[in-house]
C-alpha cells in the first residue's frame, strides 16, 4: 500500500490535523445501528472488514508521521504516560515482536526486520524509514536499544497500547503506553485489575458487560485475535485527552456553538484489538484511535444521519460519562438538518 504521510500536521496548537477523502472513505464508523448501549461486542480480528482501516492487524495511514511526534512531545511533557511493571519484560518482548513482524509483512515500502540467528540472543535489525531510523540490537537484550523495548515499539506505532498480565483468573493493567486516552490515567490505573479499571463506566456493570468480557478474554488463544470497538466524542483533533492535561482541553467543550460544531466537534473511534502473547501469556491491548470533524463525516451522508440519530438518542448516563453532556444540543442542532427521516439499512 502506497501511503503519502502528512508529517506537519498538528494535534495540538492550530490543530491542523484534517482527513485526505481516502482517509474519510476508511474510517471505521461505529454505528450499524441507529442506537447504541455497550455490549460485549467482540469480533475476530480477521483482514477484513467494514472499511479498510480493519484489514490489517495494526494499522498505519496517512497520520503515522504526525502521531509519532505528538506522542514525543507527550512524553516529552509527561515521561509517566509510558509506565512498565517490572515483570513485565517478557511481554516487552512479545510486543516488539508482535509489532515489527506485522509492519514489515503489511507496509514492506516503510519497515523491515532482518534476523541472523535463534529467537533469544539473535541479531535483529529493524529499518522504519519514515521515521529515518535502523537499529540492530538483540533480541531479549535491552541494553542493546535506546529504550525498554515496550516504549521502543510503541513510540513508532499509531494509538495506545496497554499489556494485561494474566493470573489469578484476573486480568491486570502492568504496562501501558497512554498518550491519546479518552480521559483516563494511565498513572490512576496501572496494577489495576479488569474491574476496577473499569469501575468509573455507567450501566455495563449492570447488564453483566464485564462480566462477560473478562471470561471471554481469559480463554483468548494465541494467533485469535479479537477487535471491537469503542467511541467517544472530543472538542479540536486533540490526541492527548487525558486527565492529566484537562485544563489544556476541558474548556475547550465550552466553545461550541451551532456554527462551529462542524469544523470543531469530531467523532473518536478506537479500533482495539486483543493479542494473547506467546512467551509471558499476557493479552496486549493496542487503542488504534481515528479522529473525524463531524463536517467530515458528514460527507458520507449515511453516516451524518445515523450519527443524529445515535447521539439523539443517547442514555444520559453515556453523555454524562463520555463529557459530551456541555455540547451535545449544538452538535444535535448541526446535525439535524441531515436527517431526511428516510430509513437506514442496518450496517455501516
Ligand atoms: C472503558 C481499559 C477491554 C468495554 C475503559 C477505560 C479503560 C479501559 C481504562 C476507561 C475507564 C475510565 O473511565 O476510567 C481496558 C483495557 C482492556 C479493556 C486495558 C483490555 C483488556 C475491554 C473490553 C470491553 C471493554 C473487552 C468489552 C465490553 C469498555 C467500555 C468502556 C470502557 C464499554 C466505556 C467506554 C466509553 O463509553 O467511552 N476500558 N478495557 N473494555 N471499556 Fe475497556
Amino acid at each position: 500500500m502506497s501511503l503519502v504521510f502528512k508529517p506537519e500536521e498538528t494535534f495540538r496548537g492550530d490543530y491542523s490535523y484534517r482527513n485526505s477523502d481516502a482517509a474519510i472513505l476508511r474510517f471505521p464508523f461505529p454505528f450499524p445501528e441507529d442506537r447504541y448501549m455497550y455490549s460485549v461486542n467482540i469480533e475476530p480480528h480477521v483482514r477484513s472488514g467494514p472499511t479498510d482501516a480493519f484489514c490489517r492487524p495494526f494499522d498505519i495511514d496517512e497520520h503515522y508521521i504526525a502521531e509519532c511526534r505528538d506522542r514525543a512531545l507527550t512524553l516529552e511533557l509527561d515521561p509517566g504516560r509510558c509506565q512498565v511493571l517490572p515483570h513485565m519484560m517478557a511481554a516487552q518482548w512479545d510486543t516488539l515482536e508482535l509489532l515489527m513482524e506485522n509492519l514489515a509483512a503489511d507496509y514492506p515500502e516503510q519497515f523491515s526486520l532482518t534476523k541472523e540467528g535463534d529467537v533469544f540472543g539473535s541479531r535483529w535489525t529493524w529499518i522504519n524509514r519514515p521515521l529515518g531510523i535502523e537499529q540492530h540490537f538483540i533480541f531479549g537484550d535491552p541494553d542493546t536499544l535506546p529504550c525498554e523495548p515496550f516504549e521502543y515499539i510503541t513510540r513508532q506505532a499509531q494509538g495506545d497500547f496497554a499489556i494485561c498480565d494474566q493470573r489469578e483468573d484476573n486480568l491486570y493493567l502492568d504496562a501501558g503506553m497512554i498518550t491519546s486516552q479518552a480521559d483516563w490515567s494511565l498513572a490512576f490505573n496501572v496494577g489495576m485489575n479488569f474491574m476496577e479499571w473499569h469501575g468509573p463506566v455507567p450501566l455495563a456493570h449492570q447488564a453483566g458487560v464485564f462480566e462477560r468480557a473478562l471470561k471471554y478474554l481469559l480463554m483468548l488463544r494465541l494467533g485469535q485475535p479479537v477487535r471491537r470497538l469503542n467511541w467517544t466524542m472530543s472538542i479540536n483533533p486533540r490526541l492527548d485527552t487525558s486527565p492529566e492535561s484537562y485544563p489544556e482541553w476541558g474548556p475547550d467543550r465550552a466553545s461550541v456553538t451551532v456554527e462551529n460544531a462542524g469544523g470543531k466537534v469530531h467523532l473518536r473511534v478506537e479500533l482495539q484489538t486483543l493479542w494473547r502473547l506467546p512467551r509471558s501469556n499476557a493479552i496486549l491491548f493496542p487503542i488504534r484511535c481515528f479522529l473525524i470533524s463531524i463536517e467530515e463525516l458528514a460527507r458520507v451522508p449515511k453516516w451524518g444521519k445515523r450519527l443524529y440519530r445515535v447521539l439523539s438518542s443517547l442514555p444520559p448516563e453515556l453523555a454524562e460519562y463520555k463529557g459530551l453532556t456541555r455540547y451535545l444540543p449544538a452538535t444535535l442542532a448541526w446535525l439535524a438538518p441531515l436527517d431526511d427521516g428516510a430509513q437506514l439499512a442496518t450496517g455501516i
